[in-house]
């Protein structure tokens, strides 16, 4: 196993928050994600409040999930269906950025002498607190606390709240409180994970004013033609101060200055309230008037109650959500940021989903990939079924676009986008991205294990059936009856998983999971038709759905070609995979990874290297359909040329591997996980958290650790533990009831906290619990 020991981490192993003591500027662009507050709608990124001076160090951005400006992509050699227009998350107006003057003295660490600094994220409480003792002037010392919301129940809303405190002196205090409309997204960069082509300046500004402490400004995109508002407000404690505020819409700027005197040790507060909309959410003559109105209603509640409120909201999160994992401080720590992370990221309105960095940097362009379904989705279907829903029904909302790719590509039926955010194929490297036509399953795996989880036919017939349908008949026009291949279903030229090898016939993953896609797909048939005439009557219709071509589909779903190579016992990742020369990494100097940024991409799909699990995830997926030994045997053959290039790699690896009774493989696969982003062990943490990693380290643990499975309807549990870890804890929503694990080195408990009764099996041993009733297990070692 390569590369899983690495770097310390400068936070305290604190179990609840994230703190970083003392002032550790030279990793100011990784403590940008880390410190970042988000609501799943707007992403406010860890800026220093008094700005960085560094610009190569820092970058500066706020987003809005789902709210996007569009580029050309341009081929100096193109070719016919390739993406033509890009969507990049766009960094808008900041508004968190603020100068203060003391006694004429500019604040910023860079200056002076800092006595104290501490700044915390707060995972319990929703908020970044900064606290500072600073010295400046020779003696002049004084005590500032920075707060800082995206709040959880008001998505448009976020608060800051600046307490100043002289400590031993008296004098003026200047601050700067802007609406600063001149944010821009990152251009390209030698890293091609990172940056987009959206022009430098993409906005227009099209209305800015102020009065006294309220300030407005709203910017419409250039290409994608779409507007935001922001508005902003300020709530003093001061009650002599002098305020100055003008608008300079040549720079798309609305700027306050609030001048007060300050004595020696009162406490002076400053709260700036902001509210953001933008056009995909609501009409664009209404931006305006409802964040005026959220303004209005914040300034009423206080931040104290802004701050009760994220409380509130956390409490019932983490009510639902925690995993308690004890032996190690730092998993504890890392495996709560991941969960809070997740929540922070994902889109709770039907219109947005989950972009790869969250809403913390400028990685993939805060595009959503698979990542959403396969790695971060089962956390919410059993912790949150109801944010799940929303996550499906915005690509319910996208289907009509995926129509449209999949005409656009000759093909009836819908094909999902590699990456994007409203819809359009993103992605510039066909080989990586439309062909992984994989993407459609994916999303249709994520429906069935919704629906098997939650029994919501609701959903299914108004949305889901017609996405599981749509890409039936998809899959079904892609591949045909291969007569060289006994007669069976081949999908030719497509990629897995594994994007460091493409192209390629039969991919395995691909060709098991369409044939999940087509038979669920012939349940839900089934199912509508015997319980729902209503909604079987008009999704046919919609549809031009027949009885005809379901039977093609049962027919396709019977005759897969699924590869099996009896000789190495092993299934082969596609048909060319098993005669490509193996490569042994141990040999690839550790500064050549990831191989993507030194290697030309010919040169990788020639070897057999992985960049990421493919048979292996696919096992893990459809664990009733292989055997213990399928899983040895191919675990076995594939470790040793996966590479974890994709930080989606190590948690099925772990998971896998607790499964395989390799404890101590499977806690390092999970560390690695875990710790992620707090360790920056991919050194790109600057870039976004890594949420499919996070979603990662949730499985690693319930499905890892707790070996839960829910294949065949019943929810059944394996758990082991490794050396390392002495306990966990957590609880899962199913078919309507919620169970609590609890599991140490040698036992195991069961409770039913929720719901009438549940069958449960514990190492094949079924049993059930009644409402409230927990049992005991012993676990064999
Ligand atoms: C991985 C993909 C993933 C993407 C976004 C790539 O490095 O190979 O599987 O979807 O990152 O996280």
């Amino acid at each position: 196993m390569r590369r899983l020991s690495k770097r310390q981490a400068i936070f305290l192993p604190d179990e609840w928050n994230i703190i970083e003591e003392g002032f550790h500027p030279e990793k100011n662009f990784m403590l940008e994600t880390i410190f970042t507050v988000a609501n799943g709608y707007l992403g406010l990124r860890g800026n220093l409040d008094e700005d960085f001076p560094d610009k190569s160090q820092s970058f500066k951005a706020t987003y809005i999930n789902g709210f996007y400006e569009e580029y050309d992509i341009t081929y100096p050699e193109g070719g016919y269906g390739f993406a033509k227009r890009g969507e990049a998350m766009v960094n808008v107006a900041d508004v968190k950025t603020f100068e203060i003057i003391i006694d004429g003295e500019k604040f910023t660490l860079f200056n002076g002498k800092i006595n104290k600094y501490v700044r915390k994220l707060d995972m319990r409480n929703g908020r970044l607190v900064r606290e500072i003792i600073w010295e400046f002037n020779s003696s002049k010392k004084i005590y500032i606390i920075f707060e800082r919301l995206a709040c959880l129940k008001r998505q448009h809303l976020g608060a800051i709240n600046i307490r100043i405190k002289p400590l031993n002196f008296s004098g003026r205090i200047k601050i700067v409180s802007k609406i600063d409309g001149n944010s821009s997204n990152l251009l390209e960069t030698e890293d091609v994970r990172v940056g987009s082509g959206i022009e430098k300046f993409p906005f227009e500004t099209i209305k800015a004013y102020c009065d006294k402490l309220n300030g407005f400004l709203m910017q419409k995109t250039k290409k994608s033609r779409l507007s935001y508002g922001c508005m902003v407000d300020h709530g003093l404690s001061i009650k002599e101060f002098f305020c100055k505020s003008f608008v300079d819409k040549e720079k798309n700027l609305v700027t306050f200055e609030i001048e007060f005197d300050a004595k020696q040790n009162m406490e002076y507060s400053l709260t700036k309230y902001f509210s953001y909309f933008t056009q995909r959410d609501v009409e664009e003559d209404l931006i305006e008037e409802l964040c005026a109105a959220e303004i209005l209603e914040a300034k009423k509640i206080g931040f104290e109650n802004l701050l009760k409120e994220q409380r509130e909201f956390l409490e019932t999160f983490w009510e639902n959500a925690d995993v308690v994992v004890k032996g190690d401080p730092k998993i504890q720590q890392a495996i709560r940021f991941s969960l809070f992370s997740l929540l922070q990221s994902t889109g709770r309105n039907g219109i947005s989903n989950i972009a790869a960095k969250g809403l913390t940097g400028e990685g993939y362009g805060g595009h959503y990939f698979w990542d959403s379904e396969i790695y971060i989705m089962p956390f919410f279907i059993y912790t949150h079924p109801e944010i799940a829903r929303m996550l499906l029904i915005h690509r319910y909302n996208l289907l009509d676009a995926a129509r449209q790719r999949a005409e656009e590509l000759h093909h009836r039926g819908a094909l999902y986008p590699w990456r994007t955010i409203a819809g359009k194929e993103c992605s510039a490297y066909f080989p990586a991205g439309t062909a992984q036509y994989h993407i459609n399953a994916d999303i249709v795996y994520a429906i069935k294990k919704y629906f098997e989880a939650t029994d919501d036919l609701d959903f299914i017939k108004n949305y889901g059936a017609e996405i599981v349908f749509e890409s039936a008949r998809f899959y079904a026009d892609l591949g045909h009856f291969s007569e060289e291949k006994d007669g069976k279903f081949c999908i030719f030229c497509v990629t897995g998983p594994d994007e460091y090898t493409a192209l390629v016939d039969n991919n395995a993953y691909t060709n098991y999971m369409v044939q999940m896609n087509l038979e669920f797909a012939a349940r839900l048939y089934s199912l509508l038709k015997e319980t729902d005439k209503e909604a079987f009557e008009r999704l046919c219709n919609k549809l031009k759905l027949s009885d005809e071509e379901i039977e093609l589909w049962k027919k396709i779903a019977n005759n897969m070609y699924l590869p099996y190579n009896a000789k190495l016992k092993i299934i082969p990742q596609d048909d060319s995979f098993i005669y490509k020369k193996r490569f042994d990494l141990s040999k690839i100097p550790e500064d050549q990874f990831p191989l993507l940024l030194h290697w030309h991409y010919l040169d990788i799909y020639r070897y057999q290297i992985c960049k990421q699990p493919d048979v292996l995830l696919l096992i893990y997926l459809l664990r009733e359909k292989f055997s213990y030994e399928d899983l040895k045997n191919n675990y076995e053959y594939y470790e040793p040329i996966t590479t974890h290039d994709s930080s989606l790699s190590s948690a099925i690896f772990s998971i896998l591997a607790v499964e395989l009774n390799l404890l101590e493989k499977a806690y390092e696969y999970f560390r690695y996980t875990a710790r992620m982003d707090l360790d920056d062990l991919n050194d790109n943490t600057k870039d976004g958290i890594h949420a499919a990693c996070m979603g990662g380290a949730w499985q690693a643990v319930v499905f890892g650790f707790g070996g839960m499975r829910t294949g065949n309807g019943l929810l059944s549990f394996s758990p082991r533990l490794p050396k390392n870890i002495d306990y966990i804890s957590f609880k899962v929503k199913y078919k309507g009831c919620t169970i609590k694990g609890e599991i140490t080195k040698n036992k195991a408990i069961y409770t039913l906290l929720a719901g009438e009764a549940i069958l449960l099996s514990h190492y094949s041993q079924t049993f059930e619990l009644k409402s409230g009733q927990a049992k005991e297990f012993v676990i064999e070692t």
